[in-house]
């Protein structure tokens, strides 16, 4: 889907990320909706990947239901039915928002990505390896790529408004937060986490790494908001090819990657925007990627889903 697609919303547009886009309904109430478009190194593609948004929302939504009896979320539905029912403006829009649409409880958020890391990999593994350490902190020598940590290390970073989020110590957090927050923050995305990585395992899938972004509620609750444990928030590998020592293959953008990276690599392209054209089967390998994702860890394909919320 286009941007072009979602004018129209009657909502008021409180920002536009990267993949989403969030509407205000009311002072309680936002609506988050997933586009199709997709990132690589930081850069966004003009293509959109089919069934993208709605794999991203529909696997927030699932995560969101069984981490039901464990903290408070911020999910009203991701059902369009029900959307539609709460929010009646948008019964024009119902095909625009279909899958994608999650209809949330509005939060003051906390400055800070609750970043968790069950595995050295990605920006933590860059810094290791230079230094020694991550967020400036020392790790125990000779780690090598993608090894486990047990326990996960929590590795807050900055929400950056634009540009990389960058990584912070613990203390630096309880600084912004305040310390009772700084601890709760931390409580809270660790539980989250290994909750997640042992409902992935059973499903063959290892969590390396994600990040959560907390906020607080109308009634002062600490609430676990925005996306949670999709592809664009963490690091899904395959358990049955893990190998430490190395770089681990991305389960959803690897296709994408391995084609930008041949088009650097013969200087067709400087790694800033704007991006080469993707060709269709990069598009269509990319997306099939994203609905194994769903199926993987939901058990069911994202067709079913969608299928059995409107008939329930
Ligand atoms: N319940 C909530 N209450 C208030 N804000 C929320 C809530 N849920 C999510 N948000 C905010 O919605 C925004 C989503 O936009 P964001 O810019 O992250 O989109 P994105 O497409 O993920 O972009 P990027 O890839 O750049 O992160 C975030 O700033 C997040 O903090
Ligand atoms: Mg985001």
């Amino acid at each position: 889907m286009t941007v072009a697609e979602l004018t129209g919303i009657p909502l008021r547009h409180l920002r536009r990320g990267k993949v989403r886009e969030v509407y205000v309904v009311d002072d309680d109430r936002l609506l988050l909706v997933a586009t199709d478009r997709v990132s690589a190194f930081d850069v966004v593609m003009a293509e959109a990947i089919p069934h993208k948004g709605a794999v991203l929302t529909q696997i927030t939504a699932w995560w969101l239901r069984q981490f039901e009896s464990l903290l408070h979320h911020h999910m009203l539905s991701a059902d369009i039915d029900q959307i539609i029912a709460m929010v009646p403006s948008l019964a024009e829009h119902r095909s625009a928002l279909a899958g994608r649409a999650m209809l949330c409880r509005r939060t003051d958020v906390f400055p800070v990505e609750c970043v968790v890391r069950g595995y050295l990999s990605g920006s933590a593994w860059k810094e290791y390896r230079e230094r020694g350490t991550l967020a400036g902190e020392p790790l125990p020598q000779g780690l090598r790529e993608s090894e486990r940590f047990d326990p996960a290390i929590f590795s807050p970073a900055t929400k950056a408004e634009s540009g990389h989020d960058e990584n912070i110590t613990r203390s630096q957090m309880a600084t912004t937060v305040g310390d009772a927050i700084a601890n709760d923050l931390e409580r809270l995305s660790r539980l989250v986490y290994e909750r997640g990585r042992e409902i992935a395992a059973e499903r063959g899938i290892i969590i390396a790494d994600t990040k959560f972004e907390f906020g607080r509620d109308r009634d002062g609750t600490i609430t676990l908001i925005d996306e949670v444990l999709t592809p664009d928030s963490s690091r899904f590998w395959p358990a049955d090819r893990y190998t430490p020592g190395t770089a681990q293959p991305s389960f959803d953008k690897q296709p994408l990657r391995d084609y930008l990276d041949g088009e650097r690599r013969a200087g067709r392209w400087n790694g800033d925007a704007p991006p080469p054209a993707l060709p269709q089967a990069v598009v269509d390998a990319t997306s099939a990627r994203y609905l194994d994702a769903f199926r993987r860890i939901t058990g069911s394909t994202l067709n079913d889903a969608l299928n059995a919320e409107s008939t329930s």
